[in-house]
């Protein structure tokens, strides 16, 4: 891949956006590559925990790349928007947990690449926003949809409408990232947290992550069921088998073998 560089190491796997020379803008290359990426460390058996980072120091991701949407008519629009909301539905589905690890500026489809992960981490020169409107435009990677869902509607639309630019003190203030550290400090606290969750069991892990995301926008009694289903199907794994046999017998599980 010309865009993405992927190192699997301890089954973390990090995938980074490597177009600095633009501040890792995603054109429709980049964006095929992260999801060709996201695909195939979803199926490597040696995965179990996803790391998605920015190359350099400056940028996790400046956006869509505006150079190639200059000109783009309707239908290529559409395309676009598609193929990267399809890009950000691989990344949100995924098994395996998905950390962002968010190394400076995170904006338009950056944030909504960001948004798409289920944890973010964030260096102190981190800078988030959405600044599509002051293009003429609007987030098309799923910006409109998970934006409110994870910070509120209000503040999500004084964002979106006003396309201000936050610094990481506020994106955590207001839930947008879980944690902030210095820059050198970054990957390394990702990959303690990565580390934490694969300790665990990982279909455990990836059925919490299913009901979380498949529950959260149903009626509580169908997000209920989804996690009753969740809950039987694992006492239908070894997994369950090992993780309550080793608690019984006092030692510590081995779920990878
Ligand atoms: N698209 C294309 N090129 C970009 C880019 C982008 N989103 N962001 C930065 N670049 C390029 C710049 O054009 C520049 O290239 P040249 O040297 O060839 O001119 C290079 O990266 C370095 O950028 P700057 O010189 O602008 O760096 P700076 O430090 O002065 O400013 C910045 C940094 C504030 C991030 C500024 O680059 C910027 O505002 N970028 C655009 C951010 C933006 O609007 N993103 C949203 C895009 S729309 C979108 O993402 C739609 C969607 O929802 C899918």
């Amino acid at each position: 891949m010309e865009f993405i560089k992927i190192i699997v190491e301890n089954y973390i796997a990090t995938i980074t956006i490597n177009r600095p020379e633009a501040l890792n803008a995603m054109n429709k290359v980049v964006v095929a590559e992260l999801k060709k990426a996201m695909e195939e460390c979803v199926k490597n058996d040696d995965v179990g925990v996803i790391v998605i980072t920015g190359a350099g120091e400056k940028a996790f991701v400046a956006g869509a790349d505006i150079k190639s949407m200059q000109k783009m008519s309707g239908r290529e629009a559409l395309e676009f928007s598609r193929e990267g909301q399809e890009m950000t539905m691989v990344i949100e589905n995924s098994p395996k947990p998905v950390i962002g690890a968010i190394n400076g500026f995170a904006l338009g489809g950056g944030c909504e690449i960001a948004l798409a992960c289920d944890m973010r981490i964030a260096s102190e020169n981190a800078k988030f926003s959405q600044p599509e409107v002051a293009l003429g435009i609007i987030p098309g990677w799923g910006g409109t949809q998970r934006l409110p869902r994870l910070i509120g509607k209000g503040r999500a639309i004084e964002m979106i409408i006003g396309g201000e630019m936050i610094d990481a003190e506020e994106a955590l203030r207001i839930g947008l990232v879980s944690h902030i550290v210095p820059q050198p400090e970054l990957l390394e606290k990702v990959y303690t947290l990565a580390k934490s969750i694969l300790k665990n069991g990982p279909a455990a892990v990836g059925a919490a992550l299913e009901c979380i995301h498949q529950g959260f926008d149903k009626h509580l009694e169908n997000g209920l069921d989804i996690e009753l289903n969740a809950f039987a199907e694992l006492f239908e794994t070894d997994e369950q088998r090992e993780g309550t046999t080793a608690f019984v017998e006092k030692r510590k599980p081995n779920f990878r073998k």
